[in-house]
């Protein structure tokens, strides 16, 4: 490559991310991230791992001794709990009501598992009836949710699907990428036994990491395989003696995202568990409210509309595309699209972490209206 074609310094515009993740990292994050670098065996790296790990419990209200961020995004978090706890030949039963639960399908799939979808219409939640009915035809290993669905904008209820799970002897999976840190996550309290999660979305950080953890009786089934797990960079085995005492090396930490995300969750920490989904709980409503006066509304079952992921009725006649490329080149806000049976049908609105602020609501519903008049 010459010279003169070795590209500009890539300088990326300031936008209001509004859709469905990443959103906006807090300020402090991203100072977090310009520390200078560590190793990742320094004794003051691995004393910020053990933070880490604290705070996260925490936020996962968990007292789980294996609770750790993959180094990855939230779907290598999906694929860290389904290769350690499937093994070729299981049977599992997932819940399917949008685009993540599909994935997981896809994913149990290639861990040679059988797979038995339990499926609702988009942008409703799995029932505990269609859970039961399943569980009567099939005795699966696993039982997998996705608590809040990014594609559709359901929050699906999980205390009475664990139960179920457990009172047919099988391990419930819980998938909180949009949820956590945004609306109650309690692993604990709803005995979950395997979790993740990401960083970028009510955690208000980069993409880059995906929070994991898993329960005493996870960890039993992971330590007593028949089989290696398929994945070496995922092997739960190796993960827990790299981030536990023993610190043997497996992979290289990414030393900023591990700063990001300590800072983040300090965020979180310091603002409270209870106010942080008060908050997402107070700029949906605000939304809804704002809405309302446009004529507009948001589509997901009711009663289950999840706070921090909105999926707005696209009205007749309006240019679903045409807007939001408006919303961005007019207005600098990204708001995400429908996907599959969504497409042209919704805009998917997230106010997530940092971004949920009532003036945020403000400023895209006043920005909506005009690109819609
Ligand atoms: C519910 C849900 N699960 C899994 C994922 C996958 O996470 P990532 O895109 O970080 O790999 C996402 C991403 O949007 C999500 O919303």
């Amino acid at each position: 490559m010459s010279n003169s074609s070795i590209p500009a310094a890539y300088s990326p515009p300031d936008r209001l991310l509004l859709g469905p993740g990443p959103s906006n990292a807090a300020p402090s994050v991203l100072q977090a991230m310009q520390q200078p670098l560590v190793g990742h065996l320094d004794p003051t790296f691995i004393d910020m791992m053990e933070e880490i790990k604290s705070m996260l419990r925490h936020v996962f209200q968990t007292e789980n001794e294996m609770t750790l961020p993959v180094s990855a995004t939230g779907s290598a978090g999906m694929e860290a709990c389904f290769v350690n706890l499937l093994e070729p030949g299981d049977k599992v039963l997932i819940g399917v009501n949008g685009v993540f639960g599909t994935r997981m399908c896809d994913v149990a799939e290639r861990c040679g598992a059988t797979v038995t979808k339990v499926e609702a219409e988009w942008g409703t939640i799995i029932e505990p009836s269609a859970i039961a009915a399943a569980l009567e035809g099939c005795k699966p290993k696993l039982v997998a949710i996705v608590h809040a669905e990014t594609s559709t904008g359901a929050l699906t209820p999980v205390e009475e699907l664990s139960r179920l799970t457990h009172d047919a002897g099988a391990l419930f999976l819980l998938d909180t990428v949009t949820s956590l840190g945004g609306c109650p996550v309690a692993v604990d309290d709803w005995h979950v036994d395997a979790v993740y999660s990401g960083s970028q979305k009510c955690l208000s950080c980069p993409p880059g990491l995906a929070p994991v953890s898993f329960s005493p009786r996870a960890m039993e089934v992971i330590t007593g395989r028949k089989a290696r797990v398929q994945s070496w960079y995922l092997d739960m085995n190796f993960l827990a003696s790299y981030w536990g005492s023993e610190r043997v090396y497996h992979h290289t930490a990414p030393i900023s995202m591990n700063y990001a995300l300590h800072e983040a969750l300090r965020l979180v920490l310091e603002e409270g568990l209870e106010a942080r989904w008060a908050r997402h709980r107070k700029v949906h409503e605000a939304l809804k409210v704002g809405l309302t006066k446009l004529g507009l509304s948001i589509t997901s079952q009711k009663g289950h509309q999840l706070w921090q992921l909105n999926a707005i009725g696209v009205p007749d006649g309006a240019d679903e595309a045409g807007v939001r490329t408006r919303l961005l080149s007019d207005y600098g806000i990204e708001v995400g699209p429908g996907l599959g049976p969504m497409k042209g049908k919704i805009w998917r609105v997230g106010l997530m972490g940092h971004n949920a602020t009532v003036a945020n609501v403000e400023h895209f519903l006043d920005a909506l209206g005009q690109c819609l008049e």
